[in-house]
């Protein structure tokens, strides 16, 4: 059982809330960052007033229970706040990118490279030796990917011409159609994300040829060992978490608005105000 101190607001978040999907009455939300107020009763997981952060349903509340699989300890010197970033947005970066055979000297091209999930695959990518090709909307919205990794800032896919390895796409529509026209043979782009809303349609025989995968990805599975990998890399300051907005949750819409708006480059962050900071809970025996 985790107090919340900070959630992350992430693009499926605002999906969520308007799918139909989610019963009325449910709490939203996928990343959390806090202390946690009682252990897990099988004595797996972090003690009673450890730093965490996780990836789970139901983050945007002041107290949440999280499966021990989730989390991850924030390492020293992590801000929560910068630590909260992290798990849908930089799992999703982290495995789409090994989902795709990432390599030195590899071309990856990353859509949507201004936001939560662009920004960590831009500088995961870059660790990695790849060459990296970051697509936004604006020049304005290009800012500081250059600095995080990128080889080369484009406004859409305006001016590039040769093939690449490696797509990892969170737009979608028109522009995943012209990503695939760019994949090389053997190439994989990865369908992480659908942000443009529209369809896309492939010119007949566009999918005939050499060959090269379109693959779907979603988020599965225990997170834990990700989520530490990428708390270390963060505290280590060997990945930048960039939060384009801070701010009390009562402001959600206000963060949604910008989120929705393109107005945010990097993450949102909302601090929670917690009724009884760290108070620990009396567990069942007591
Ligand atoms: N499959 C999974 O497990 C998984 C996990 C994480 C995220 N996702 C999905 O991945 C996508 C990105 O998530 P995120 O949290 O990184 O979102 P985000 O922070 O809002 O970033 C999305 C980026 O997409 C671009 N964009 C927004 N609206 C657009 C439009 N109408 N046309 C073209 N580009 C647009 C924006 O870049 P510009 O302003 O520069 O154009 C924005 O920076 C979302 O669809 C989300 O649901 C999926």
């Amino acid at each position: 059982m985790v107090d919340v101190s900070h959630a992350s607001l992430n693009y499926g978040d605002l999906n969520d809330a308007r799918s139909g999907r989610v019963p009325v009455g449910a709490v939203l939300g996928s990343d959390a960052a806090g202390v946690v107020v009682q252990a897990a009763a099988n004595g797996t997981g972090p003690a009673v007033g450890t730093r965490v952060v996780a990836l789970t349903s139901g983050a945007f509340a002041e107290r949440v229970a999280i499966d021990v699989g989730a989390l991850a300890e924030v390492p020293k010197g992590l801000d929560p706040a910068q630590a909260v970033a992290l798990p849908v947005a930089g799992v999703a970066a982290l495995r789409s990118l090994r989902a795709a055979g990432l390599g030195p000297d590899k071309r990856v091209l990353i859509t949507g490279a201004s936001g939560g999930v662009g920004r960590f695959a831009v500088q995961l990518a870059a660790r990695a030796g790849a060459h990296v090709i970051a697509s936004v909307g604006s020049a304005a919205r290009g800012e500081g990917l250059a600095e995080a990794g990128a080889d080369e800032v484009l406004i859409g896919l305006e001016g590039l011409r040769q093939p690449v390895d490696v797509v990892i796409d969170s737009v979608g529509g028109p522009q995943l159609v012209e990503a695939w026209n760019l994949l090389a043979p053997g190439g994989s782009v990865q369908s992480v994300g659908w942000t443009s809303g529209e369809p896309a349609v492939f010119p007949p025989y566009a999918t005939v040829g050499p060959a090269k995968s379109l693959t779907s990805f979603v988020i599965e599975g225990d997170t834990g060992a990700d989520l530490a990998a990428l708390t270390e890399l963060a505290a280590e300051g060997a990945v930048t978490v960039e939060i384009g907005w801070q701010g009390s949750w009562d402001r959600f819409d206000e963060a949604a608005g910008a989120l929705r708006g393109r107005r945010i480059p990097g993450k949102a962050v909302l601090e929670v105000a917690g009724a009884e900071p760290h108070a620990t809970v009396p567990s069942p025996q007591d």
